[in-house]
């Protein structure tokens, strides 16, 4: 797909969140799981930074989404946040997310879809899981997204999938590589679904 992505700002607090009223799609995982690198792969440039120090970011960096680059109202917001943990596996994934994380995921209204982003080579992690659970409990719509599918092979792959699935009790994951491309098609698909129905 053709869009014309621009940069929009990075929120520190609440009150510096975007006010456009577009669906909007968040990009959440483990730090180094590949969040920026994906958003780059969908906008098919480099609009966020790829950290060489994971857990760099610790704002919701936004970006609009525009059909031409006349348009002045975006399509849609795409939603970079920070990543979580890193650090040690600690009882709660919010205890190391800047405080208004929570709170974005639970009440943002023009929020239409979360992006959950696991990495497919390693096995399901218990933070990612009580992500997941969050969601499901705030009643927001999720789609695992299982990165750098690129480092597997086509067995593995299969493998990796089945045991994402169980691990995080999830119907499907989507498996994605932002070096290759590969999946990038399948998730626009998946966006532009989630987009459409907000509107
Ligand atoms: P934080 O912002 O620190 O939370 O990290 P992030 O989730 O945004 O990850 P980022 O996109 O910065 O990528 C982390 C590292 O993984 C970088 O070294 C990337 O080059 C690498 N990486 C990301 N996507 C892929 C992929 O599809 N395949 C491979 N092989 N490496 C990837
Ligand atoms: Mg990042």
């Amino acid at each position: 797909m053709q869009v014309h992505p621009k940069f929009l700002l990075s929120a520190f607090a609440p009150a510096q969140f975007p006010t456009t009223g577009v669906p909007e799609i968040a990009f959440l995982g483990r730090s180094n799981v590949g969040k920026s690198s994906l958003l780059n792969a969908l906008l098919g440039s480099k609009q966020a930074k790829v950290s060489s120090t994971p857990g760099r970011t610790r704002s919701i960096n936004f970006f609009a989404i525009q059909d031409g680059p006349q348009k002045t109202t975006p399509r849609m917001l795409f939603a970079d946040l920070p990543g979580y943990g890193y650090a040690k596996i600690s009882k709660s994934i919010s205890s190391e997310w800047p405080k208004f994380i929570e709170p974005y995921l639970t009440d943002r209204p023009t929020l239409s879809l979360c992006l959950c982003l696991v990495d497919s080579n390693i096995p399901p992690q218990e933070s990612d899981m009580q992500l997941i659970e969050f969601l499901a409990n705030a009643n927001r719509r999720l789609v695992v997204v299982a990165t750098k599918a690129d480092k597997l092979s086509g067995n593995g792959r299969a493998k990796a999938e089945a045991a994402l699935c169980k691990g995080l009790n999830v119907d499907g994951v989507l498996m994605v590589s932002s070096k290759t491309g590969a999946g990038i098609k399948d998730l626009w698909a998946t966006i532009q679904a989630a987009a459409k129905e907000e509107e």
